[in-house]
């Protein structure tokens, strides 16, 4: 059985987010809303609820969980140390989409970063998650609350596809705002690294901190370690193919899929008639990245064999929607 509880995300009800923080307090594993998207999360400090995660999700065990905290304070409990630029990062950005990458505190078991000596930090912005950290009295341990290989969820509704009878409760407070996961930054001395790109872009970063702010890439030494060991995976894979396709292309696009089956979808930005079954993602860019998984999942669930799905700009939130895009396509058409 899961406890599935509305919760308001302007003004969350007391007695379920106590309820819920209970229920990590106990070890179970509780999934909720934060801006980017779901969390599946557990009590960080506890290893058998950091195992329940890894077990429901069917995640690799050497891929390392995000430790979401309610405060800058909390960070003590999690990372040995925040470098200078970390903290000017945390000024400016938290509560918010940016995930830092610290030296990991002795008490955070293995399981959490994946045996290695960093670990993964960040405030998340919503009101749901910070009450949440705040009932359980400690740091929540949560990876997008998706089964591996699927899209992440940004309704509830998702969850209850991946997870329902699976775990303890379901915090359910709507659509997710960014729709789309947290940047994932390495903090050095002068410069910082990007090792997912997300909610928080390069450009707002390097403006606010005044310090280089590069891309990871292993492109050009490929044997070179992966810092961040989820992008070694495969993110979403839907059953059938996806094809990423330029504005222009799209008509030719869809024309060539139904050649190949009947069973096609297309994502747009903005209406457009098409012969195939279209769903519009919305007229901006912040709405075509709040939508798109939701787009993705509908498609998939209803057994399409080539989703087509239109490229968008690769500027602000764009350019996080187009990585995504890109590691799952199995064709690009530009
Ligand atoms: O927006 C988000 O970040 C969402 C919400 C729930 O906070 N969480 C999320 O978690 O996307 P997950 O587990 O799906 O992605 C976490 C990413 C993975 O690519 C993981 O490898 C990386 O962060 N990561 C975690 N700990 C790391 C570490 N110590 N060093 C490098 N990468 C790390
Ligand atoms: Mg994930």
């Amino acid at each position: 059985m899961t406890l599935v509880l509305k919760v308001d995300p302007e003004r969350p009800e007391r007695e379920r987010i106590a309820r819920a923080g209970d229920l990590i307090r106990g070890g179970e594993v509780v999934a909720f809303p934060t801006e980017t998207v779901y969390g599946l999360g557990g009590d960080a400090f506890s290893p058998k609820a950091l195992e329940k995660i890894f077990l429901a999700k069917r995640r690799p065990i050497d891929n390392p969980l995000i430790l979401h905290v309610s405060g800058v304070e909390q960070v003590r409990e999690v990372a040995l140390e925040v470098p200078p630029l970390g903290r000017k990062l945390i000024q400016e950005f938290w509560p918010g989409p940016l995930t830092l990458i610290l030296k990991k505190a002795p008490s955070v078991p293995r399981e959490a970063t994946a045996g290695l000596d960093t670990v993964a930090v960040r405030m998340p912005d919503h009101r749901v998650a910070l009450g949440l950290i705040e009932a359980s009295s400690r740091p929540i341990a949560a990876p997008s609350a998706n089964l591996s290989g699927r899209p992440s969820p940004t309704t509830a509704e998702h969850v209850r596809e991946d997870f329902y009878s699976r775990i303890a409760c379901i915090l359910d407070s709507g659509r997710c705002r960014v729709g789309l996961e947290s940047t994932v930054a390495m903090v050095g001395e002068d410069k910082i690294t990007i090792l997912r790109p997300g909610g928080v872009s390069r450009e707002e970063m390097e403006s606010a901190v005044g310090a280089g702010v590069e891309y990871y890439s292993n492109r050009e030494e490929p044997e070179k370690k992966f810092l961040s060991p989820g992008m070694r995976y495969r993110h979403y894979a839907p059953s059938g193919e996806l094809w990423l396709s330029s504005h222009q292309k799209l008509e030719e696009a869809v024309e060539e899929a139904l050649r190949i089956s009947p069973r096609v979808g297309v994502i747009t930005l903005g209406k457009r008639k098409l012969p195939a079954e279209v769903y519009s993602a919305g007229e901006s860019l912040e709405e075509y990245a709040t939508n798109l998984y939701s787009a993705l999942r509908h498609f998939d669930t209803r057994g399409k064999d080539i989703i087509v799905a239109q490229a968008v700009e690769e500027r602000g939130i764009g350019f996080v929607a187009m990585n995504r895009l890109r590691k799952a396509a199995t064709r690009i058409l530009s």
